[in-house]
């Protein structure tokens, strides 16, 4: 790795005291000062410098080192990557607590080296020592590897008892069409970074010292804006067209912490059985398939009253800028509601959802075209909270009775997981639940 590499904690700091450039991705234009922003970018975090108008130099993008260690893991609130890979695992039959902890740390082991932009090396299982030399000549390129347990682990691994209620199975929504096979899972590892090689390489080290512990359930590829390529820095866009991730919840709101991780439990009683969840979070995965023939039919303006908010820039139909609160009251000449009654943006505001909130952080995905003859082509929606029952599910309900965006997009994978705090140094990620 190269020296003057940028490293970021999974606050977002650097910890050369430095901001990186890159970082600025995640501010939108209207942060504009110096100082610590949450971007817009499907919850990125974002530095704004007193160069805010700066894009992203090239040759920080690849230098970008993310902190394995930290208080929580990293791929929660660090900035959207250019490059995504979900990848569910079962555990092998005949395999339990041992073997999954010896995974855990094996890939703890990896995850850490690789973030750091060193090669694998030595120890996998099956025999095979060498690193594949996908990522040469590349940087950590702000890679994470980050690892979910699913409600099924727990049965496999003889720890039902420590399985906190929190990852109790989603309720069925009435549009789901979800895919059995493509849904939940034992193990889930979110793997990010900004150069495909470097994502890929990742996956391939993490298959590959899964071996005899665990098979792959199913994986999902994905993508978003890469880095410099906008003059300056923006929100991110999804498939539809749409600034996606505005009404994010921003880390410098003092209830932040609290809405995306879970908090200490109490060392005695029912609750200190969750206790090793402590810093964690959980992921809903959903795999949102995007119905572009029918969307890219509505005119402008229509596309616009669905989600309530402006399709060049972002800002509610209420008025101002894209960091202008929706005025979800403001109507008219005509007596009608600007932000209409069904806008996806009014139903899924925690304003409107008894304050509910989680933190977005998506990749788009496309797969080719289907049997079918249609894009598949969508979203692969990740948000975090500190539980889901406080975010994703009471805000889905509601999504589900009423969204004006509904027939546009159905929802064909699900996945629930729950996400260890960060490893501390010598630690491997669950180390706290598989060695409690
Ligand atoms: C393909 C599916 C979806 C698309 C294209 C989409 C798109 C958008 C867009 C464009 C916005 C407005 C900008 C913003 O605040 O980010 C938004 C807001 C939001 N969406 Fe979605 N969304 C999708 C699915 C979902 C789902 C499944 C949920 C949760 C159950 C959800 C929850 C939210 C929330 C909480 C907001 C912010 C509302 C606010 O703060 O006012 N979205 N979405």
């Amino acid at each position: 790795m190269s020296t003057d590499s940028k490293k970021i904690g999974n606050n977002g700091e650097s910890s050369t005291g430095e901001l990186s450039r890159r970082r600025l991705l995640g501010s939108v234009g209207a942060a504009g000062a110096t100082g610590l922003v949450l971007g817009s970018t499907g919850g990125a975090i974002g530095y704004a410098t007193a160069r805010p108008d700066k894009p992203t130099a090239l040759t920080t993008v690849g230098s970008t080192e993310e902190m394995f260690h930290g208080k929580h893991q990293p791929g929660i609130t660090t900035p959207l990557q250019a490059r995504g890979h979900l990848i569910a695992f079962d555990l092998a039959p005949g395999t339990g607590r041992k073997e999954a902890a010896a995974l855990m740390r094996r890939w703890s082991t990896v995850a850490q080296r690789l973030m750091a932009g060193e090669p694998t090396s030595g120890g996998s299982a099956d025999g095979t020592t060498h690193d594949t030399g996908i990522a040469l000549d590349a940087g950590p390129s702000s890679l994470t590897v980050t690892f979910g347990f699913g409600r099924t682990f727990f049965e496999r691994t003889g720890l039902v008892a420590h399985r906190p209620p929190g990852l109790d199975p989603l309720p069925p929504f009435s549009s789901d069409r979800l895919d059995s096979k493509r849904s939940n899972g034992d193990l889930w590892v979110q793997i990010g970074a900004d150069d495909a090689l470097v994502a890929f390489h990742a996956l391939r080290a993490i298959q590959k010292e899964a071996a005899t512990t665990a098979g792959v359930r199913w994986q999902m590829n994905g993508f978003n804006r890469t880095p410099g390529a906008t003059a300056a820095p923006a929100t991110a866009r999804n498939l539809m067209g749409q600034i996606d991730g505005t009404g994010n919840p921003k880390p410098t709101e003092s209830d932040f912490d609290r809405r995306i991780f879970v908090p200490s439990q109490p060392k005695t009683g029912d609750e200190a059985k969750y206790a090793w969840l402590a810093g964690g979070s959980y992921a809903v995965v959903r795999r949102i398939r995007m119905l572009l023939d029918d969307w890219e039919k509505l005119p402008v303006a229509q596309q616009e009253r669905v989600i309530g908010r402006r399709k060049s820039d972002g800002a509610p139909l209420s008025g101002g800028t894209e960091t202008t609160p929706m005025d979800l009251d403001k109507a008219g000449p005509d007596g009608k509601l600007l932000i209409p009654d069904n806008a996806h943006a009014r139903i899924s505001s925690p304003e409107r959802n008894s304050g509910a909130a989680m933190l977005r952080r998506p990749f788009s995905y496309h797969d080719g075209i289907a049997a079918d003859g249609t894009p598949d082509t969508g979203l692969l929606f990740i948000c975090w909270q500190a539980d889901p029952l406080k975010g994703f599910v009471p805000v889905q309900r509601k999504l589900d009775r009423g969204d004006a965006l509904s027939p546009f997009v159905r929802h064909e994978a699900s996945g629930l997981f729950a996400v260890p705090s960060g490893a501390a140094k010598g630690e491997y990620v669950g180390q706290r639940l598989l060695e409690s």
